[in-house]
């Protein structure tokens, strides 16, 4: 054989190898969740094991549930706000980027609370104005002790120290590669850190086993869950555990708005990003994923990522997958420029209202909570809550004077229960991923995050070679839990 021949076969050969053993991702939503998985492939991934991250975003925004809103010119956090101290990824984030943590201006600790019944409020706060060190102090303290006269002081300590036990299990998944598997489904990776057995019960019953009183759980916390998840006690332990975390002190965001940590992250992962591109169907053609697009278009990827809850979206996939079903929980964010009527809560001056009025459950009542965005010279920016719209009349005898009104209805979070069921990590056995399988267990940035990370491990785990892998542990905990060391083939 010609020579030369020889060399060009050999080249292509060459070349249709190394191609072969490099790979396209293509992510479905670019939400924190998506987004993180972009960035941990890249981060995790070996030289040339994937040459291209291609990202579907049906909006022409990247950031999904973390989104702002524009009120009388400036902007607010509509959907995901509040980040823990203790949330590394996100604070990692943040740095990386060169964005800022702030502490929102009414961070829920500083605002005044009540509770709301319908009729009365059943605790409130006092409410200090004074801008004096000393006085402010002393109203925290009288709150204190109001709290601790309601509740009881050892209920109130039981509460703490079960959020304490839930975070610090939680921080096992920032454990270093080599002492933290790679897990194949949620019900192991929730097992090893000791959370699972939080999902087979109902916070309300936690609470019960661990001693609170019922005053307390039936009034402080569920007013947290309805604000956190717009459900009552009866989610899961382990949500409500996440939600109580959340209402603690120390709470961040990033300045500008969290949706910023999503488009850094994809800005800076060298990702093909397609806004405005909604994905319709996912077929597997034997050796890739045929992926079409709203625009007519359609993509080969060998490995394909869905990051968004599939219980809303109306994707195709061939073969047919099979998820438990999932209800989720729609919360109305309402946001209001204008003045609460202190007569719909049976008060007489507008600065007697609470800044936070959060709510039990109780018949009917047609909101979740209220909270002071902002204090204006004359009027106030409202956040409201609710789990059905907010209707014109209605919000016409709850305010005096409205001068804007903005709605969002979210797709928030799951609805969730104890015991939960959980959809798997690996939706077809093959290459097809499923971020949002974790939002079973609790929905947040950083649950959406450490979720991402742990699939950016399992994908190259399962698309590298052994002799290539470096970094990344490749123990796999299969669902049955036990190390099974456990490959499959390409
Ligand atoms: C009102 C509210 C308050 C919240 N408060 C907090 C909080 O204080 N703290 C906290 O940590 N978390 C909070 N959360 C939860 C948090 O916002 C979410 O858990 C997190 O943002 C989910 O991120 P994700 O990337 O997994 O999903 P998403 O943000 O939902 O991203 C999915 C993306 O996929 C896109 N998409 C969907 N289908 C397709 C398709 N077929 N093709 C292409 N793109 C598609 C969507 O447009 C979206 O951008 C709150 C959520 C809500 C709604
Ligand atoms: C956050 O970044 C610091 C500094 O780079 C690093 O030491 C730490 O492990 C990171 N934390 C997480 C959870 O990735
Ligand atoms: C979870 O519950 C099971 C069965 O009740 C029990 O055997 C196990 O020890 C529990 N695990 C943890 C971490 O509490
Ligand atoms: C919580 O669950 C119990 C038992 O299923 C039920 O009786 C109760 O009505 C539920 N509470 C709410 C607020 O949904
Ligand atoms: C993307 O990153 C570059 C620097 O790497 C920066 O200049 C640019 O502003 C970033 N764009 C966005 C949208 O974040
Ligand atoms: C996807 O698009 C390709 C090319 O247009 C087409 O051949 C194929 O039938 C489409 N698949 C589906 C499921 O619509």
């Amino acid at each position: 054989m010609n020579p030369q021949i020889t060399a060009l076969l050999l080249c292509t050969i060459l070349l249709s190898q190394s191609h072969a053993h490099s790979h396209t991702v293509c992510i479905i939503g670019g939400g924190i969740g998506g987004a993180s998985v972009a960035h941990f492939l890249r981060h995790y991934s070996p030289p040339d094991a994937i040459s291209q991250i291609t990202l579907f975003e049906r909006h022409g925004v990247v950031g999904g549930r973390l989104a702002t809103v524009t009120i009388s010119g400036e902007t607010f956090e509509a959907g995901g706000s509040i980040i823990h101290p203790k949330n590394y990824y996100a604070w990692n984030y943040t740095l990386l980027l060169g964005l800022r943590p702030e502490v929102p201006s009414h961070s829920d600790d500083s605002l005044s609370l009540g509770i709301w019944n319908g009729h009365e409020f059943v605790y409130k706060t006092l409410n200090s104005n004074s801008k004096l060190p000393i006085v402010q102090r002393l109203v925290s303290i009288a709150n204190s002790i109001i709290m601790a006269l309601r509740y009881g002081v050892v209920s109130l300590f039981r509460m703490n120290s079960f959020i304490e036990a839930t975070i610090n299990k939680f921080l096992r998944y920032y454990d270093g590669l080599e002492s933290r598997p790679v897990f194949e489904s949620v019900e192991a990776m929730l097992k090893w850190a000791g959370l699972f057995n939080l999902t087979t019960i109902t916070l309300g019953e936690k609470l019960e086993e661990v001693g609170l009183s019922s005053i307390l759980v039936q009034e402080l916390v569920t007013v947290i869950t309805r604000i956190n998840y717009g459900q009552s006690v009866n989610i899961s332990g382990l949500a409500g555990g996440v939600s109580l975390a959340g209402s603690g002190g120390g709470l961040w965001a990033v300045e500008g708005g969290n949706w910023q940590m999503a488009s850094g992250l994809i800005n800076r992962s060298d990702v093909e990003l397609h806004l405005n591109e909604e994905i319709e169907s996912v077929y597997y053609l034997g050796d890739a994923y045929e992926l079409n697009s709203t625009k007519g278009k359609s993509y080969n990827c060998q490995v394909t990522v869905v990051a968004t809850p599939l219980d809303e979206v109306n994707i195709l996939f061939n073969p047919a997958i099979s998820i438990p079903p999932r209800k989720l929980q729609h919360t109305h964010a309402t946001f209001v420029r204008g003045l609460l009527n202190p007569a719909y809560f049976g008060l007489e001056l507008v600065s007697d209202i609470p800044e936070l009025i959060g709510t039990i459950e109780s018949g009917d009542l047609p909101f979740t909570c209220i909270s002071v965005l902002k204090q204006h010279e004359k009027d106030m920016t409202y956040k409201i809550f609710s789990r059905q719209a907010m209707a014109d009349v209605l919000l016409d005898k709850i305010f005096s004077v409205r001068v804007e009104t903005v709605r969002i209805n979210w797709a928030a979070y799951p609805h969730y229960h104890a015991p939960e069921t959980y959809a798997p990590f690996i939706l077809d056995g093959k290459h097809l991923y499923y971020v949002n399988a974790f939002e079973n267990a609790a929905s947040t940035m950083e649950t959406s995050a450490v979720a991402a990370e742990n699939i950016a491990r399992l994908i190259l785990s399962r698309i590298v070679e052994k002799s290539e892998s470096t970094s990344p542990n490749l123990k796999i905990f299969s669902s049955d839990s036990s190390v099974s060391g456990l490959r499959s083939e390409l």
